[in-house]
């Protein structure tokens, strides 16, 4: 039997490979790792246990009901952070401002995490995939001070890391520190996330569109007829095309990832800037499709080039296969 190459071990070789050698980076992939082990359990059973299904009866900084699981997720999350003083400070989706540690050790820290803790909640009732999606960012304050505000709101260019969870058919941890992506399977036997998918590429095209059509009145002519492109008839071109759509952006990204395709959550009449967070869920998507060798914009400029103003700013968003999103810029 071959050797099994455990998300610690790759995390390790990584790190020298890399240049990281404070081990700094692969300390908190490790925290990241754990508090995902944890969040995974929580999640088998969401089925099971009534205390954690349902609405927590709040509704987060966006507006959006917020799930128990969120809450759960976003809490195991930030607190493991805190506790192995592995950042000097978290921003998620679930809180309204960004969180500064204030321990002497978290203020010691070099990174900033940003996370959307529970991705695609609305299917956590219905048994349906969902994840997590972290990236990773050196602080641009000093060390030994508390985090602020300009430390998260960094271009995606300058991101060090990033990655997504998807708890699925199987739990997946799919990650890049800028040297391709890789994902890891967990086997819950054991409980260790395995390497699984080597040096994921995203195919150049697909077969597969992901968008949510029920949309459709309230998109730009520009998209309306890119879609009506993806449902022609035309042998020649293999059209039409696949629809698939979880309403989860990480299942929905992983299968175009490793099948090919194009998922696009354009802005609309009704939302102008899209719904999707630039910070928590958009720039790390778009640091891995770009290292799978994809392309991600908001149908004018690369997400990783955009300058962030807020943290809780949306952008509209099209990722996937690199020949599916240049054909669908020329519909715009
Ligand atoms: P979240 O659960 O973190 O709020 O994210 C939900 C997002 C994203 O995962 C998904 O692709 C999109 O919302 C679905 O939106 P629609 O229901 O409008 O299609
Ligand atoms: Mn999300
Ligand atoms: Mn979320």
């Amino acid at each position: 039997m071959g050797h099994l190459v455990t998300l610690g071990e790759h995390i390790l070789n990584n790190q020298k490979r890399v240049g990281h050698s404070t081990g700094e980076l692969s300390h908190l992939l490790s925290c990241i790792r754990l508090a995902a082990k944890v969040v995974n359990s929580e999640i088998n059973k969401a089925g099971l246990v009534d205390e954690i299904m349902g609405q927590y009866g709040k509704t987060n900084v966006q507006g959006e009901a917020q799930q128990k699981l969120d809450v759960y997720a976003n809490r195991k999350f930030i607190d493991a952070f805190e506790a192995y003083s592995q950042v000097c400070g978290v921003a998620s989706e679930e809180e309204d401002s960004f969180v500064a540690f204030e321990s002497d050790e978290c203020m010691q820290g070099k990174y900033v995490l940003l996370i959307d803790p529970l991705d695609g909640s609305s299917n956590i009732d219905v048994n349906v995939s969902i994840g997590t999606i972290f990236s990773i960012y050196k602080r641009k304050s000093l060390r030994g001070t508390k985090a602020n505000l300009d430390d998260f709101l960094q271009r995606g260019t300058e991101i060090v890391a990033a990655g997504y969870i998807v708890y699925g058919s199987s739990t997946m941890m799919v990650l890049s520190v800028g040297n391709g992506v890789h994902g890891f399977t967990f086997d819950p036997s054991v409980g260790v996330f395995f390497l699984s998918h080597e040096d994921i590429r995203i195919p150049k095209s697909g077969k597969i569109y992901s968008v949510n059509e029920g949309n459709y009145p309230f998109f730009s002519d520009g998209i309306k007829e890119y879609l009506k492109y993806c449902k022609e008839h035309d042998k020649e071109t293999g059209r039409p095309l696949t629809s698939r759509y979880i309403g989860s952006l990480v299942s929905d990204f992983h299968r175009n990832m490793i099948k090919g395709g194009i998922y696009l959550y354009p802005e609309t009449t009704l939302a102008p800037q899209g719904k999707l967070r630039l910070l928590y869920e958009c720039k790390p998507i778009a640091f891995l499709a770009e290292q799978a060798g994809g392309k991600a914009t908001d149908g004018e400029n690369r997400i990783l080039e955009i300058e962030p103003k807020a943290l809780h700013q949306r952008t509209p968003l099209i990722v996937g296969s690199s020949d599916m999103v240049d054909k669908l810029h020329s519909f715009l």
